[in-house]
């Protein structure tokens, strides 16, 4: 059976992995740099890339090792590194060892863009899905809805055309502060507080699928400031709200102009208790299966690159050794 080391470094996260071209992964080990950043409200780039360089080769060799390969001649077929986008530096630790990786062990390469890998996520964990799949990709650095027509076959109906919605979540945290990164925050302090409370605009910008986040950060500093009396609480909760409402909004849209087989969620947003119950509600409605992956599986990891990798592989064939980082590298571009 054919074995893929995918290797992920775009962000805060050293991680590798080892998938079957079934997508039945073998090993997925994470190493997250985050508590490194916290103090200084956000991922600080060379921070990231110098912890990538300490703790990849450790990762690499566990994952390795926990799909019982050998650690210095491992019976692989191919190493699926991301290329982009995301930090340069951290890219480039990646670039550099999955090469060194593909040379050592005499096996092809094959460069990944990152959000295909977030694409690919719900495919781990359900290989029978029906398609065809939207899927709503909400993370720190991006927001997107995608047409998945079939594995690797998709295009973008709609993204951001400001914040991304995690960025959001974090610069209200920030302003309450309540450090970073702010999104598990608000969803646990939302729990109690009464969404209501602090009315926001729902934005719609235009008759689309885009989505935008930055008035609604603005509209919730101002209303926070005109009503001392609210709590903290009452604040994330209506921010929230206002957030999910508009997503689902385009998802609605979208479920009632396409016969979509299912709906998926990724993206470290995804793990947003709000939004997958909302979720989960509008699939029922549409009478669609529901796809809500795994924290580990929405956040950035290894597995999902692996995946997006065997389909590049026998799309595209290996990539070139001078494969170079892509720190800007839009889904859209590999659209079909
Ligand atoms: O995908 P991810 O781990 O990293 C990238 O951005 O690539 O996403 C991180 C983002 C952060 O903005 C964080 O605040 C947000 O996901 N996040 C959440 C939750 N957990 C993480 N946002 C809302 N609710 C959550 N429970
Ligand atoms: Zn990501």
């Amino acid at each position: 059976m054919g074995l893929i080391l995918g290797i992920e470094t775009s962000c805060d996260d050293s991680a590798a992995a080892v998938v079957d071209e079934n997508f039945t992964i073998h090993s997925s080990v994470i190493e997250s740099s985050l508590a490194e950043h916290s103090s200084f409200g956000g991922v600080v780039p060379e921070l990231a890339g110098r912890a990538h360089l300490r703790t990849l080769p450790g990762v690499v060799e566990r994952a390795l090792r926990d799909a019982g390969l050998s650690t210095t001649a491992p019976a692989i077929d191919a190493i699926a590194v991301t290329q982009g986008p995301g930090l340069v530096g951290s890219l480039l630790v990646g670039l550099s060892a999955a090469k060194a990786y593909a040379a050592a062990f005499d096996v092809p390469l094959v460069g990944v863009n990152h959000l295909e890998g977030h694409l690919f996520a719900p495919l781990l964990e359900a290989p029978d899905l029906t398609w065809p799949l939207l899927t709503v990709l909400v993370s720190g650095g991006h927001s997107l809805l995608v047409h998945h027509e079939s594995p690797g076959v998709f295009h973008v109906l709609g993204g951001t055309i400001d914040d991304a919605a995690g960025e959001a979540f974090d610069k209200v945290a920030r302003w309450l502060d309540l450090g970073y990164p702010g999104g598990p925050v608000i969803d646990r302090l939302a729990e109690s507080g009464d969404p209501k409370s602090l009315p926001l605009p729902i934005s719609m910008p235009g008759d689309n699928y885009d989505l935008s986040f930055s008035g609604l950060k603005t509209a919730v500093v101002r209303g926070a400031q005109k009503h001392p009396e609210l709590s903290d609480a009452d604040i994330a909760a209506s921010f929230q709200r206002a957030l999910t409402e508009q997503i689902m909004r385009k998802v609605k849209r979208a479920l009632s102009a396409t016969n979509y087989g299912g709906v998926a969620l990724g993206g470290g947003v995804a793990a947003n208790s709000q939004l997958r119950s909302a979720m989960a509600e509008a699939a029922a409605a549409a009478g669609v299966t529901c796809h809500l992956p795994a924290r580990s599986m929405c956040t950035d990891n290894a597995a999902m690159i692996a995946a997006a990798g065997w389909h590049r592989l026998r799309h595209d064939g290996p990539s070139s050794l001078a494969l170079a980082p892509r720190p800007s590298w839009p889904l859209e571009e590999l659209a079909s």
